[in-house]
């Protein structure tokens, strides 16, 4: 093996018997298109649903299901020990009984008990399996001890039914593991887990008429980097989106929004239980004071009226003077474009959050891109430079200024 092939990140797939195990095979090309070294771990059930054809042919790999092939080379230590990542997806409700219980009577629930990397779970099943007290203790007592189990989306299960439980995207999934992998040697300290975390991302819409609005030029992008890499770190987490285009993160509890109103409304009721909110959503100061049910129109030899606005409710301060339960941690954004750390201490105070991530904007810097350059500044002081990266490295230093504070007043 050369040194570009012990280099490629190795994954271990491992599919249980549910029908959206079709929907596995998407996951694992995802993987091995960049770059993953995949060895799939069907079980016997999962095999009734895609063949093991199917497996090796896409992951280049052979994909045993049983501990008695290749029996040599120790396949039930070495599989787990060699992998940077195990994910089971889709995880059956009988697959997170066995793991959760230790049991280890096929290839993919030994590969369980001997790998010591992180381990993602996707499960799909009906929703009376998945509310099951069964399941959820189940559940419980894997996130308890480090895996990452990924709640299942809403919508269509196989047949007529729709409720939870259903496989999250592919793409999703992929995206999820991939910042668990990018995380490196700390992928496996989960220091946000047990935790609820509230993210605010996108830019909110204030309606002038059924088809104008007052909008902003924020794409989200930083939101759901919080988001994503907060679920990564272990944490429940409450995305409140305003418009933006990017697809739901996995295991994310995604609450879509519109105006200011919408999303101070929908924040403050996440909140409640919340240990800590981030603000990263672009929020319009200002309203059109008045909605005019039908369309605007121009009128021939008139001027336009103009428009009067009225404030919104600033929901960073108010998140900040009202803490919905003791220690609970409030970070605010500041998007400036002059005196930018002057203005940011300054909106520190007024704000009174914990902690303010201050970046520069303008028509080329921050809105829509993928990276940004930041200083975050806290109440107790300190300064934190993040140098201009991916939105990702900015949203991590966030949660490692959190967690510490967090862990602080509730261990
Ligand atoms: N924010 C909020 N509610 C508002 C406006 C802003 O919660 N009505 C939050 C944003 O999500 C962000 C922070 O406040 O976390 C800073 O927003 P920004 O617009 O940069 O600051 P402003 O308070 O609007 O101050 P200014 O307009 O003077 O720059």
């Amino acid at each position: 093996m050369d040194k570009r092939e012990r280099e490629r990140p190795r994954v271990v797939l491992g599919v249980s018997g549910g029908i959206a195990a079709y929907k596995a095979c998407e996951l694992l090309r995802r993987l091995t298109e960049s770059g993953h070294d995949v060895r799939v771990v069907p079980t016997a059930s999962a095999l009734h649903f895609v063949g093991e054809a199917t497996w090796s042919a896409l992951s280049g790999n052979p994909a045993t299901t049983e501990v008695w092939e290749s029996v040599h080379e120790v396949p039930h230590v070495r599989i787990g020990q060699a992998a940077d990542l195990v994910v089971v997806a889709p995880a059956t409700a009988d697959l997170l009984a066995k793991a959760a219980h230790g049991l280890a009577d096929d290839l993919l629930t030994n590969t369980l008990l001997t790998a010591r990397c992180p381990v993602v779970f996707a499960p799909a099943m009906h929703t009376e399996m998945w509310e099951n007290p069964a399941t959820q203790e189940n559940v419980a007592t894997l996130r308890r001890r480090g895996a990452l189990v990924i709640d299942p989306a809403v919508g269509r299960l196989t047949g007529v039914d729709t409720g939870k439980g259903r496989f999250p995207d592919p793409a999703a999934i992929f995206e999820f593991c991939r910042r668990v992998l990018a995380r490196g040697p700390r992928a496996a300290e989960q220091d946000l887990a047990g935790r609820h975390v509230v993210v605010s991302a996108g830019g909110t819409r204030e309606p002038l008429d059924p088809v104008r609005y007052l909008g902003n030029r924020s794409s989200g992008k930083q939101g759901y980097a919080l988001a994503g890499t907060a679920a990564a770190r272990g944490a429940r987490v409450t995305l409140v989106a305003g418009n933006t285009e990017l697809p739901d993160p996995a295991g994310v509890d995604v609450i879509h929004i519109g105006t200011a109103r919408q999303l101070h409304e929908a924040v403050l009721k996440a909140a409640a239980d919340a240990d800590a909110v981030v603000m990263a959503a672009a929020v319009a100061d200002f309203r059109p004071a008045v909605y005019t049910t039908g369309k605007i129109k121009k009128v021939d030899g008139q001027e336009p009226e103009p428009v009067s606005l009225v404030r919104n409710p600033d929901i960073l301060a108010e998140l900040s003077a009202e803490r919905a339960r003791p220690g609970q941690l409030v970070v605010g954004f500041a998007a400036e474009t002059d005196d930018v750390l002057a203005n940011g201490r300054a909106k520190l105070a007024r704000k009174g959050c914990d902690l303010l991530v201050v970046n520069e904007v303008g028509e080329t810097k921050a809105f829509g891109s993928d990276g940004n350059e930041a200083v975050i500044l806290a109440a107790d002081g300190t300064e934190t430079p993040v140098p201009y990266g991916p939105k990702e490295a900015l949203a991590e230093t966030v949660w490692d200024l959190v967690a510490p504070r967090l862990a602080e007043t509730r261990p």
